[in-house]
C-alpha cells in the first residue's frame, strides 16, 4: 500500500511532490484559533497506512506543536507508521550539561520527537559531540547529505574555486565537497566566545590568491561564523568570497549583517525557506525516504 505524504507549507515541501516520496498526498487543515491555538483535521484516509510528514522546523518553538499534533492525530486516526522528514533539524546545540542546572535540550527534544515518529529523514544534522543522532534518537534515523549539491552549485558556478571551511569540525565535509568539485581547500581555526563572537583565524593562503574563494559551512545562524571568514579573506588580499551554507537559519538580522560584509554571494539549501535558497535538496531528500522502501 502506497504511503501518503502530508507536507507543511514550508519551501522544501513546495519543491517536493508526494511522487518524489513515492507516495500519495495526504490532505489536512492547520488553523489557528483567534486565541492561537492550533485547529486540525486530516482529510485523507490513513488507517493501516504508513505516513510521511515533512516540515521545516526552523524556529522549532512555535512549529513544533503543530507538528506533533499531527503525528498524534495520524496515529490516533489508525496510521500504521509515522516517518518524519524535518530537512533542519533543530536543538542539536545544547549536546551536553556545560554549567550546573542547565537543560541538555538535544536529549529533550530528541525524546519528544521519538516519542511522535517512527522514523526520522533530515539532512546533514549539527552533530558536535554526538558521533550519531542515534546516541539521542531511539527511532531509527536516516541522514542525507548535501555534500553533492553543494559541489555541484560550486561546479556549475564558480570559476577556479578555493574551499574554506570555518572550522575543524568541518573539516571531514568539506573535504567531501571540495574533491567532489575538484577544488583545493583550508579548514580554518574557530574560537566561539560567546553566541555572536567568534573568532577565525586563516592560514597562509597567498598561493590561492588567484582561485574564487567559497565559505562552505553547515549552519548560518547568527552569521558571525561567515562574516569574520570574510573579513579574513578580504584581509588575505583574495576576491569577495561565495558564501555557501547548508541550513539558512539567520537568526533576527544576520543575513542582512552578512551581506554588509562584502561578500559575492550567499546562497544555501531550501531545508530552511529563505531569501538565500539556491540549491534545492527536495530531489535527494525525496530518493532517500523512497530508499526505505516505505
Ligand atoms: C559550528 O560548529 C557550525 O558549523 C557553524 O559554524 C555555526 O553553527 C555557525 O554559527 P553562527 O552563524 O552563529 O556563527
Amino acid at each position: 500500500m502506497k504511503p501518503v505524504f502530508f507536507a507543511f507549507p514550508d519551501a522544501c515541501f513546495k519543491a517536493m511532490s508526494a511522487r518524489d516520496v513515492s507516495a500519495a498526498k495526504g490532505k489536512f487543515i492547520l488553523r489557528s484559533f483567534p486565541d492561537g491555538e492550533s485547529y486540525l483535521r486530516v482529510q485523507t484516509e490513513v488507517r493501516g497506512k504508513t505516513v510521511v510528514i515533512g516540515a521545516d522546523l526552523r524556529g522549532p518553538d512555535g512549529k513544533f506543536l503543530p507538528f506533533y499534533f499531527l503525528a498524534s492525530l495520524l496515529r490516533n486516526l489508525g496510521a500504521k507508521k509515522i516517518v518524519g522528514v524535518i530537512p533542519y533539524l533543530p536543538y542539536l546545540r545544547q549536546d551536553k550539561r556545560f554549567q550546573k542546572g542547565e537543560a541538555v535540550t538535544s536529549r529533550d527534544f530528541a525524546r519528544l520527537l521519538s516519542q511522535a515518529l517512527d522514523g526520522l529523514v533530515t539532512v546533514d544534522p549539527h552533530l558536535h559531540r554526538y558521533k550519531s543522532l542515534q546516541e539521542v534518537y531511539s527511532i531509527p534515523c536516516r541522514v542525507v547529505s548535501a555534500a553533492p549539491i553543494l559541489s555541484r552549485w560550486i561546479l556549475a558556478k564558480v570559476p577556479r574555486p578555493f574551499l574554506i571551511g570555518p572550522d575543524s569540525e568541518s573539516e571531514q565535509w568539506v573535504k567531501e565537497v571540495a574533491a567532489k568539485a575538484k577544488a583545493p581547500y583550508v579548514v580554518l581555526e574557530k574560537i566561539r566566545k560567546g553566541d555572536r563572537k567568534v573568532e577565525v583565524s586563516l592560514p597562509s593562503v597567498k598561493k590561492w590568491r588567484n582561485r574564487t574563494p567559497v565559505i562552505v559551512d553547515d549552519i548560518i545562524s547568527t552569521a558571525r561564523t561567515m562574516i569574520e571568514t570574510v573579513h579574513q579573506i578580504r584581509k588575505a588580499g583574495m576576491k569577495a568570497p561565495v558564501c555557501l551554507g547548508v541550513h539558512a537559519v539567520f537568526a533576527e538580522n544576520a543575513y542582512e549583517e552578512l551581506l554588509a560584509s562584502g561578500p559575492a554571494k550567499v546562497v544555501t539549501c531550501n531545508t530552511v525557506g529563505h531569501l538565500s535558497n539556491g540549491m534545492d535538496v527536495s530531489r535527494l531528500l525525496g530518493a532517500s525516504v523512497t530508499g526505505l522502501g516505505l
